[in-house]
């Protein structure tokens, strides 16, 4: 009898503290949020996706942004949008979403203590690229959070990952899939490393 109530204890004890060790485990979540016609946004989300979760601790939500739910804005650290470039700037619906964050997070905090990025695939090297993440990254700024770009394989910054997938260089690269993998690992570093750290 005794024995079962010692093991009785020490079950109820285990139960009550598993939310616990495993919200230590979880240092940071990262919600990936992209619109995607014809996959290439998709794809790109995906390495992204993968160089995130290198990082120990580190958990992505991969949502279109129709899917992505109030709670997963809520709930996100850190939020990469991606969009494919429609007339040199984000896709309305990326334009919807990235408007109804500024809509769920408390007004008068905002993004505070949470990091953005943004992310793109277009079919030329320069017919918007550009515009449309820095469009992304200004609403971002605008709502406080910290913008945070990507990297490219050489080792400089960019704005956050992209690429072409136009006649000039079709479909997604290796390189460009791997620059993406190495800007979710750093995208996901920086935001642990802000979690970490007091508002
Ligand atoms: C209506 C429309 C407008 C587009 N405008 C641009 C543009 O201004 N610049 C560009 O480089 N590519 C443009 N594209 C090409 C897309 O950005 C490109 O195919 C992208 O990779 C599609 O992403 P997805 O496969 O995730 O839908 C446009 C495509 C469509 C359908």
């Amino acid at each position: 009898m005794r024995v079962l109530i010692s093991l009785t204890i020490v079950w109820t004890a285990l139960t009550a503290l598993t939310p616990i060790w495993a919200e230590e485990k979880t240092q940071a979540v990262i919600l990936v949020a992209y619109y995607s016609e014809t996959g290439h946004t998709e794809a790109l989300s995906r390495a992204l996706v993968e160089g995130i979760e290198s990082v120990e601790g580190v958990e992505a939500v991969l949502r279109t942004v129709s899917k992505a739910s109030d709670e997963d804005i809520r709930r996100a650290d850190g939020i990469l949008v991606g969009t494919p470039v429609y007339w040199a700037s984000l896709h309305a619906r990326v334009k919807d979403f990235v408007d109804r964050v500024g809509q769920v997070l408390d007004e008068d905090t905002h993004g505070e203590g949470r990091t953005a990025g943004a992310f793109c695939t277009a079919g030329a090297v320069a017919s918007g690229k550009e515009l449309a993440r820095l469009s992304i990254l200004a609403a971002f700024l605008n709502m406080r959070f910290v913008a945070v770009g990507g990297l490219e394989l050489d080792g400089f910054g960019n704005l956050g990952a992209e690429a072409t997938t136009g006649p000039a260089d079709p479909g997604l690269s290796e390189v460009e899939l791997e620059a993406a993998r190495r800007s979710g690992a750093r995208f996901a570093r920086i935001t642990a490393q802000m979690r970490r750290s007091p508002n």
